[in-house]
């Protein structure tokens, strides 16, 4: 290898945030707080209180909440298995993943490898991390049988140096796999996709029933899916939410949830939203089911003019087809069977009176059949909100109803409805309609020279400072000519120029960088003139 090839070898690797996630830099960052705080704000205005839940909880419970099915579930969520031990896995692996040996060194690691993970079962039921019960028991005994008869198998043929029996120990090598596979060493976890899951569960966790009803919940932060990224789509996200948990499930809570969310929107000055709401009923042969099961059929009927994955949902979920984007799916799906044609009486009365509380509260919507989101919760009311200025993906909001969930969950029958703003997307739209944060300037830049001035510099930045002001502090000495310099390249309205003739004569000079005027003024003085602005 020649010397320069070598020493670009050397170069240290160069790191990069992973795909679909990025960093958030000021002064983005000041936008960010800014909404952030809106919602704050607004969102205890309308009686909501903060809540924060892990970023990490158990894979099963968003399989649950969120439906095994769903895209969401089913392709897009990071998940990993946390165990003591990557050598118990190894093992684990290794025997489930054996089903024939047909050569003695490999039975011989075959049958050590057994009887480690067998010892590590034994360990794990010792340390409480494997439940000690009949399941753990009978998958020891299948173990151990396997490993009597390996161990007698491997002991004869190196004696006799001849190895013609393997076949028959293929039934105990499978049934040890079958066995080995179904241990769960550690527990399975996700980065949570969505928060409404989490919700629900601290809600039950908590025993918040017994909290005076509804329970009005809000929440921020990042959440994960692992989807292609493009504009306005991220693989870490960041959601504002809300949730109403408990009480009733009165319309006018449904309208009061999305007034309160347009109020917010208005006050980030959000441009050009839209709200779409819909009802999709709930899970009854004379509602949604009903409905879906006339879908399916009209469906069957076009299949062969749907794409792959309409093909598929047809099966899987025949609600989602009216999600596609498709262009040549579009003229098909417009004459499909509406649901709100299909909803019982008890959804319809809802849903009309949703649509006047909402008229009350002079919200204007637009009714969208097709809405149905992609997540398997929900009932009755459903939502969304697009803004402008995102491309595609213009859906800054989605919410909905989901009365079964904490139930699902194994907490009591709850009423719930909720939604989650995309932030990024917030963001973005608001930065296309010139909303986006200014460059953070300061008030006032120091310029100091000389170690007597020093010393005052450093009182004078700790008094300004105090008063409230952005002071910047060079560290170094600068010539005053460059110390201004980069006083005005950081945007500072003013110079404080420290000398030794400011600090002898206890006047200091002021300098408006705007306006280039300079006036000399006390130490009071200056204050409360840069107060005073
Ligand atoms: P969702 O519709 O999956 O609903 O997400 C809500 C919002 O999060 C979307 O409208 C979008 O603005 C944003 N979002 C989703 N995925 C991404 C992504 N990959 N990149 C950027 N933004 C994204 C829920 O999550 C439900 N938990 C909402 C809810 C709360 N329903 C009831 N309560």
């Amino acid at each position: 290898m020649s010397e320069g090839a070598k020493k670009k070898e050397e170069k240290p690797r160069k790191f990069q945030a992973i795909r679909g996630t990025r960093d958030l830099l000021p002064p983005e960052t000041a936008l960010w707080n800014r909404v952030e705080q809106t919602a704050h704000e607004v969102f205890g205005i309308y009686g909501f209180g903060e809540i924060r839940t892990p970023i990490l909880e158990q894979t099963e419970l968003f399989a649950r909440a969120v439906g095994g099915e769903t895209d969401v579930v089913a392709k897009e969520m990071y998940s990993f298995v946390v165990a003591d031990s990557t050598r118990l896995i190894a093992w684990k692996d290794f025997v489930a993943g054996t089903r024939r040996i047909r050569d003695l060194d490999e039975l011989d690691i075959y049958e050590r490898s057994l009887s480690y993970l067998s010892r590590a079962v034994r360990e794990a039921v010792k340390a409480e991390y494997l439940p000690d019960d009949g399941e753990t028991q009978s998958l020891l005994s299948r173990m151990n049988g396997t490993m009597l008869v390996t161990a007698a198998a491997l002991a004869r043929g190196r004696k006799s140096g001849v190895s013609a029996e393997f076949e028959e120990l293929d039934k105990q090598i499978e049934d040890a796999a079958i066995a080995a596979a179904s241990i769960k060493f550690g527990e399975e976890i996700s980065l949570r996709p969505e928060a409404t899951a989490s919700v629900c569960r601290a809600y039950i966790e908590h025993n918040m029933q017994q909290l005076p009803q509804p329970v009005k919940l809000y929440y921020m932060g990042p959440m994960f899916r692992r989807e292609r990224p493009q504009k306005g789509r991220y693989r870490q996200f960041y959601q504002i939410g809300a949730e109403i948990l408990g009480g009733p499930d009165a319309p006018a809570i449904d309208a009061e949830l999305i007034e309160m969310l347009m109020t917010f929107f208005d006050k980030c000055g959000l441009q050009g939203t839209e709200l779409s709401i819909n009802s999709i009923g709930h899970a009854a042969d004379n509602c949604r089911r009903g409905y879906v099961a006339k879908l399916r059929a009209e469906l069957e009927k076009v299949k062969d003019k749907l794409g792959a994955d309409s093909q598929r949902r047809i099966e899987t979920n025949p609600l989602r087809v009216l999600d596609s984007k498709l262009e040549h799916e579009q003229a098909i799906i417009a004459t499909l069977p509406h649901i709100a044609d299909h909803l019982c009486d008890e959804c319809k009365t809802h849903y009309a009176a949703v649509k006047h509380e909402l008229e009350l509260r002079g919200v204007i919507y637009r009714e969208n059949w097709r809405l149905v989101r992609g997540l398997d919760y929900y009932m009755r009311t459903t939502f969304e909100i697009t803004a402008q200025g995102l491309g595609s993906q213009n859906a800054v909001c989605g919410g909905g109803r989901y009365d079964g969930l904490v139930e699902l969950l194994g907490g009591p029958p709850t009423k719930g409805i909720g939604f989650a703003i995309g932030e990024d997307r917030l963001i973005l739209s608001l930065q296309e309609s010139g909303k986006g944060a200014a460059p953070q300037g300061r008030d006032v830049y120091i310029a100091w020279m000389g170690e007597r001035a020093y010393a005052t510099a450093i009182r004078a930045a700790k008094d300004l400072r105090n008063a409230g002001l952005r002071v910047e502090l060079p560290p170094t000495e600068l010539k005053f000519g460059k110390a201004l310099e980069r006083a005005s390249k950081l945007g500072s309205r003013f110079a404080l120029i420290l000398g030794d003739n400011e600090v002898q004569s206890g006047e200091w000079t002021l300098k408006n960088l705007a306006t280039s005027e300079q006036q000399k003024l006390t130490e009071q003085a200056l204050l409360e003139y840069l107060h005073g602005l």
